[in-house]
Order: structure tokens, then sequence, then C-alpha cells
């Protein structure tokens, strides 16, 4: 597919609070890294660009409790994370900072051109202030009680017990968390993106890639703007002492919106990588733009960063956003903070130069369509019975087998013979598999294609036996021995975006010169009499002792975190007696979900239509996560029927059914044991 075209291939910026795992790797940059391995082999123009998304709230929360400062955070992060993409193989062409001098004046002078165009619009919000810290408090550093499910620590964005979305003056009793104090309300402007204003201008380039985004990418763009109180114009600065100074008159004390600068950390890479030569890639409208990401980063990428492209003009916008779905880690959701996670520093150490397993293992549960699960069970299975088995295997037994015959050279005078031609004919249909799985981003599919091609030789080799044929004719064993060579050298190719360390080996093995992709299509890489590297294995045998390890580990974690949950539940008390006339004023009925959808633009929110036995009504609950709509539907639940009706994302939510929670955040539902009818009281 040799094409002239520029390609700008970015990977999600990750955020500097914490080390890369396992999630990052298989939702985001093993899947671009294929990608940008396979262009630089095709021969196109590519350059592969990332860095350290180092500002934002959650930055300044962590350096608080580690009583550091954010720059020490981003510090420690930034070069642990670099480092462990290097060691892992992932082939940044440049990876790049956003508290770097050169990111602020990128950020900066963006923001200005769009402000000198008037494209913000200044509004004066009333936002939380801290009068003894003496500053505007963010969303995460306002806790109180929840007002749909009375936890008393929620946050001022989210209550993280029931997962309704808040805005800060939803708290009951808000506290900041930096001081203790109550915060007040106080005026503050801030600019906004008008996304409203936007939306026509958005919806068009969204419906161009209809047919060539992934459907869920397209999907969730469509779900933004189709949502009822549709786009929404979004504050683009922060009243915040850690991050990009806003560089405008008036805007003491503020910062750019992390999301404002983090996408044009992408070109400050750039810049760092070409100097002024970052236009000739940003600015040629011919440029292949392709945004690898996580499903949570969709609305940033395919709305509010395409919306200030094409704002401040002359730029090119995203051509392509292949977002995967998340990666889950032995049934649970990866935590970060409940350090439920494999850590790409400590799988390197653990595995030394096992690289290529991890990648093999990754890319064979890459969430691209649906979140998957990792398991070390599967991850040992793939690399006993799929790297070593068949791969490894193949590979060792040519050359094993041709040094004993022949020593360090391939065999001269071979004989090709018509079932030889038939084997070496199907790699050329099987090598264009792998490009067009890669060139349609679907990554497991490229590996299995891979190794279909180590499959073909392995057969080719277990029913020729050259082994036996030895013994009878010479010539033809070598033969044999040749032939398998040429597989072996085209897998030398094309291994090499998927498993670049294997590719590495099996090029020094067969003493390759630099080849090209198209190179692997010829019938003939390797000429009889070549020399070849004496062989070592190219896979060993991952035992039970290693994964046990690795599942102690976790169960570890497990247990510590059961440990906390218990220590907390032991320090959180009992609430204060009510009496029995307090609880009669709770009315609470059977009644049985007769429809469940999300609510669009949330990741936790279900929209329920509930039979009561006394009406059918609109009800939200925070519990996306837990259930799958069509799970729900026919469900028999306990109903609050008397809270008073709330609304959230514009829906009126009349009541609230009632859960409970178990050790693990396990979110089951309060019903009764057996059918009763819908209106049954609860008391
Ligand atoms: O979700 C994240 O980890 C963000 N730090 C991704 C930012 S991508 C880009 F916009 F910089
Ligand atoms: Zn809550």
């Amino acid at each position: 597919m040799k094409s002239s075209k520029k390609h700008l291939v970015t990977a999600a910026l990750p955020y500097a609070n914490g080390p890369i795992h396992i999630g990052h790797i298989a939702g985001c940059y093993l899947p671009a890294d294929i990608y940008v391995r396979y262009l630089r082999l095709r021969g196109e123009d590519v350059k592969f660009i990332c860095g350290s998304d180092e500002h934002g709230v959650a930055i300044t929360i962590k350096a608080k409790k580690e009583g550091i400062t954010p720059q020490q955070v981003v510090d420690k992060y930034h070069h642990l994370m670099k480092s462990s993409f290097d060691e892992f193989g992932i082939s940044f062409d440049v990876y790049s900072r956003t508290s770097s001098d050169l990111h602020k004046e990128t950020a900066g002078e963006f923001f200005k051109n769009l402000y000198d165009k008037g494209v913000f619009s200044e509004k004066e919000t009333e936002q939380y202030y801290d009068e003894e810290a003496k500053q505007f408090l963010a969303d995460r550093y306002i806790t109180g009680t929840c007002p749909n499910c009375k936890n008393e620590n929620a946050y001022g964005d989210q209550c993280e017990s029931c997962g309704t979305s808040l805005n800060p003056t939803d708290l009951i009793n808000p506290k900041s968390a930096l001081s203790g104090a109550k915060p007040v309300l106080k005026k503050t402007k801030n600019w906004f993106l008008p996304l409203d204003e936007l939306s026509p201008k958005i919806r068009q380039y969204i419906e161009q890639h209809k047919d060539d985004w992934k459907p869920n990418v397209y999907g969730q763009c469509k779900s933004w703007l189709d949502a009822g109180d549709g786009l929404q114009p979004r504050s683009m600065t922060r009243d915040l002492d850690w991050g990009v100074p806003v560089p405008v008159e008036g805007a003491d004390g503020k910062v750019l919106y992390v999301w404002f600068d983090a996408p044009l950390g992408y070109i400050t890479a750039t810049k760092e990588l070409l100097g002024d030569g970052w236009e000739d890639y940003w600015k040629d409208k011919d440029t292949q733009l392709i945004q690898f990401i996580g499903k949570d980063n969709i609305v940033f990428h395919c709305i509010i960063f395409p919306s200030i492209l094409m704002e401040h003009g002359d730029m090119v916008l995203p051509t392509q956003v292949p977002a995967n779905e998340f990666l889950n880690l032995e049934g649970g959701k990866i935590s970060t903070s409940r350090n439920w996670a494999v850590w790409l520093h400590e799988y390197l150490e653990d595995f030394k130069d096992q690289q290529d397993v991890l990648r093999y293992a990754l890319c064979a549960s890459m969430p691209e369509t649906k979140d998957n699960d990792f398991t070390w069970k599967e991850f040992q299975t793939k690399n006993n019975s799929e790297l070593v088995a068949i791969l490894g295997n193949f590979v060792n037994r040519i050359l094993v087998l041709t040094q004993k015959y022949n020593g360090l050279n391939l065999p001269s005078n071979v004989e090709i013979s018509e079932g030889d031609r038939s084997i070496l004919n199907q790699l050329p249909t099987l090598i264009e598999k792998v490009e067009k799985s890669i060139e349609n981003y679907k990554f497991r599919d490229a590996l299995s294609d891979l190794m279909n091609i180590a499959r073909l030789g392995n057969k080719y080799l277990a029913d020729e036996e050259p082994w036996k044929i030895i013994k009878t004719d010479e010539k033809r064993a070598h033969s044999i021995l040749y032939v398998a060579a040429q597989i072996g050298a085209a897998l030398s190719i094309v291994s090499e975006p998927l498993l670049p360390h294997t590719a590495q080996k099996l090029k020094s093995f067969f003493n390759t010169a630099p080849l090209t992709w198209e190179d692997a299509k010829k019938p003939i890489i390797l000429e009889e009499g070549h020399s070849i590297e004496k062989p070592s294995l190219l896979f060993s045998k991952i035992e039970d002792e290693a994964i046990q390890a690795q599942l102690d580990k976790l169960e570890k974690t497990k247990s510590e975190n059961e440990k906390d949950m218990e220590t907390n539940a032991e320090v959180t008390p009992a609430k204060e007696n009510i009496t029995y006339d307090d609880f009669v004023k709770l009315d609470i009925r059977v009644g049985t979900i007769l429809e469940a959808e999300r609510v669009p633009k949330t990741d936790k929110l279900l929209k329920f239509l509930v039979d009561t036995g006394i009406d059918q009504r609109t009800i939200i609950s925070g519990i996306a996560e837990h259930f799958a709509p069509e799970d729900v539907i026919g469900q028999q639940v306990s109903v609050l029927v008397n809270l008073e009706p709330r609304k959230m994302r514009g829906i009126e939510s009349a009541g609230m059914i009632l859960m409970a929670e178990d050790a693990d955040g396990k979110l089951v539902f309060a019903q009764p044991s057996t059918k009763v009818t819908n209106g049954s009281i609860i008391a």
C-alpha cells in the first residue's frame, strides 16, 4: 500500500501520576506500535508521537498525598514510563512531556490564537473557594454527602459509592479537601469553547467518518451529538495553580484545562522531534493523523480536539481514531489505586528479555471490539503452546537440522519439488492477510495470520520429516530445509511489527541483510549456501512456578484490599439512631424493571423504567459498570418510592433502587427471595 502520504501516528499521552500497566499497553500503545512498525517496513513516511500528560488535578492530588511537588511527581513517572516503554519496544520517534517550556509556548499560542479570533465565550460562574487555603477548588478537592446515596465521602464531580456524576454544588455539607473548611461560592471568570455552536461543524466531520471509523468510536460520538441537551459549552480554563498559565489578561491564577493542553502535546512533541518541520506534517491536508486511544478518551479526540484544530484553522484533523475498549485482569477491573494491575516495569524485571511474550499475549486478547480479560494462565498457555510449540519449534528445527547436516550454511544444489513450490506459493497470500488485518486495525487477526505462516512451516517439516529422509536421500533432506528456511526468513520480516524482539533474533539467526516487507513475498529470499548463525532458543517454556508467583502477588493485593475495606468498615461508625417515626417515613416497595438503557455521555448511569405497582416511573441509578441493561430487565427490586424526584443529566429520576455492596465493591440488588406482587411494601 505504499502511498505518498505522510503519517502522524499518536498514542494517548499517559498521565504521569502512576506507572504504565498492561491495560494501557493493550488498549493503546501496542496497537499503535504494531501499526507504526508496519508502516515503516512498507517504506511509508511516518512519525510516531507520544509523551507524558503532566497536568490536571489528579497529579496535584497525588503530590499532596505524597507530600511532594507536582513537578516531582511528574518527573518520577515521566522517566519511569519512558524507560519501560523503551525497554518494552514501543518505538516512539519522540516521547515528550507537557510540563516543558516548549509545550507551555505551544499550548499558550493555540489558546491565544482562538482567543484573538473570539472563539471562546467568556462566562462568570460561581465556584467553590477555600478561604483558608485562598484558592478555588477543583471538583475533586471538594467532598461532601452524596444527595443520591448519602455517602459522606462523595467528590465534587462524582460519588464513587453510587457512581452518580455530580456538580460540586450538589453535595450536602461540602468540605474543602485542602483545609477541611466549608467552601464558599465565589464568582470567577472562565473561557468556554462553545461546543453547542460548533456542533453542526463537528457533526459534519463525524459523519464523514461514519463508514471508516470503528463502530464503537462513531457510535460514541453520535450519542454525544444526539443527546437530549446536545453538546454543551466547556470551560477551557481552570482556577488551579498547576498547568499552562492562561496567556491573556485577567487570567491570573488560571491554567488551561488539561484536555485543552494535553492533545496539543502531540504538536509539542512533533516540534521537539522536527523543529519547524512540524508544520510539514500538521499543516499538510493529506497527512494521515491516526490517533490511538482508549475508549474513555473518545470524546476528547473526536469532538474537543478537532474543534480546537478547526477553529485554529490550517490544521489536519484526526483521520482515524482506532479506540480500544478496556482490558480486565483476572476478571477484575484494572485499578491503579487498588493496585490491581500488572505493571510494565515489574513485568520487565520478572520476565527478563521476554517482551514479546507479553506483546503476544496482550495482542491475542486485545480489547478491540469489547472489554477483554488477561489471565496469567492464558499468558502461560499462549507462550508454551503457541510461541514455543509452533513458532519457536519451527525455527529451531530448521536451524538445528541445517547445522547438523550442513554446518553454518544453507545447502547448495537443492531441488525444489512441485509440492515445495506450492508451499512457497502460499506465502504471498498469507502475508497479504497480515497486511490487510493491520491496515484495518485488526491486530488480533494479524497475530493469528502471522502464526498461520509458522503453522504452515511447522506442518511442512512434520509432513516431510527431513530427519528421516536424511538417512535415505540427503539431497531431498537438504532441499526441505532450504525451503523451510525461506519460510523462516519471511517470518523474520513479517513478525517485526508484532514481535520485534523475535524478528531481530530471527534476522540474526538467518543472517539477513535489511529486508523490506515486499521481500517477504519472494519465493526465494535466501540464496543457496547462505551462511546462518548458530541457533539459540527463540522462546522458552514458562513454568507453573513463575505463573504462581504472579498469582500470589495478585492474591496478596486482594487480601490487602480486603483488609483495607474491613478496617474502613470498622472505622465507619453506625449512623445516629432514628425513631420509628423516622423509619416509617420511608416508603419502600417491590417493583419490576421493565426497561433499562445507558444514559448517553455517561459511563456509570443506567436509566430504568420500573413498575412499582403504584405507577411506572423512571429511575436513574449509577450502576452501569456493574450491570448490562439487558441482564436486569424483568428483575424484581426494592424501590424507595417517596424519595424527592431529582434531575440527573436532564432526566427526572423518581425514587431509588436499593442495592447491597459486597466487600469487593460489587453491587447486587436488594430483592425479594421469591416473586411477589409489584407494590408490595417492604417494612
Ligand atoms: O486518559 C489519559 O490517560 C490522558 N492522559 C490521555 C491524554 S491523550 C492526549 F490528549 F494527550
Ligand atoms: Zn452516592
